[in-house]
């Protein structure tokens, strides 16, 4: 017999889900991945877009963790984008990567995309690089170029910087005069000079982020050329806010894996897509160790001490086993 819950004296089965604020959220699954990795002590960070994973390959010491057993943290359906957390070693530095992003365009919410950047930030990452596949506006650019992206518009409509996330991880209105910062992109632009042939690299990129997943038309690729954008792609510019609030410093590069619609007379298609990241994943490994090794011999690594006030262990441990939460 169903338990009649207008009754006072009875109790129901059912148990409210407790809400968890999701600045609670990200420190839970910061505390996640901290016990699980020994000797943390991770100064930059980096995600990998679609087609462009095989860097993680790469590392020393790798410990590697699904997205999906990190509580909280939206997983991926998207084919091509693998979804995993690699903590690893290069030339004696710790480096953590994101394999694979979730987006706007698969239904998560701008809080949801920005996740990780806000685990960067409160595990006290001072730099992360932002790398993306995109389609090419500029038309000196071809298919399989690589562009340091310097700026960016953000014409997705929306934006991470809810209100109640804004007050607890950032300034209300954050400044976006140096999205992205120039000692990282010297540094990127550095490694293209080295690993890549003249005209293969592009400097001073201008990304377009929308919302897709439909590709552009012709007059949108001619509208955005207008306004001043490079590239077209459908990702980073939420990650680069959020990281921009949270006091992260940002270095970008992205792969133009198309020309954009309408600049050459074919059809784009995602698969294709994928392939101009597999055709181009050695180079683009080359030029990421070409970086890492680079920046872990510099010292002039930017720090920025605005999170210190912000400690993940405040009260929330996780139970290992179940991901249950003990507060
Ligand atoms: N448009 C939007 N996003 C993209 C493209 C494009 O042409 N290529 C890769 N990502």
């Amino acid at each position: 017999m169903p338990r009649k819950l207008s009754e006072t004296s009875e109790v129901s089965d059912i148990k409210p889900v407790e809400h968890v604020e999701y600045i609670d959220q990200v420190k839970i699954a910061c505390n996640y991945i901290r016990s699980k990795i020994s000797n943390f002590d991770v100064k930059i960070g980096i995600t990998l877009g679609s087609g462009l994973q095989s860097f993680g390959n790469a590392l020393k010491n790798i410990v590697v963790i699904p997205y999906g057993s990190i509580p909280y943290f939206p997983v991926l359906h998207v084919t091509g984008h693998s979804g995993r957390l690699i903590h690893g070693e290069i030339n004696g530095g710790q480096v953590l990567i994101f394999q694979g992003r979730c987006h706007l365009y698969e239904n998560y919410t701008p809080l949801q995309v920005t996740f990780y950047v806000r685990i960067l930030q409160l595990l006290g990452v001072k730099d992360f690089i932002i790398t993306n596949a995109s389609g090419g506006i500029n038309k000196s650019y071809k298919a399989g170029d690589f562009v340091i992206i310097r700026d960016q518009i953000n014409l997705t409509g929306t934006t991470p910087l809810h209100q109640t996330v804004n007050e607890k991880l950032g300034d209300y209105f954050p400044d976006m005069s140096t999205p992205y910062k120039k000692i990282l992109s010297d540094q990127l632009l550095n490694s293209c000079k080295n690993k890549l042939d003249d005209g293969d690299y592009h400097d001073n990129g201008v990304y377009i982020g929308v919302l897709g997943p439909s590709y552009e038309t012709p007059a949108e690729i001619r509208m955005h050329r207008a306004m001043g954008g490079h590239c077209v792609g459908m990702s980073t510019v939420l990650e680069v806010i959020a990281a921009n609030h949270g006091g992260i410093n940002v270095g970008g590069i992205t792969l133009i894996t198309n020309m954009g619609s309408g600049v050459l007379d074919v059809p784009l298609k995602h698969s294709e897509v994928c392939e101009m990241g597999k055709a181009k994943a050695t180079k683009f490994v080359e030029l990421l160790n070409h970086f890492f090794t680079n920046y872990f011999n510099n010292d002039n690594i930017i720090i920025n001490d605005k999170n210190d006030k912000i400690t993940i262990n405040d009260k929330i441990t996780i139970n290992d086993k179940n991901n249950k939460i003990t507060m």
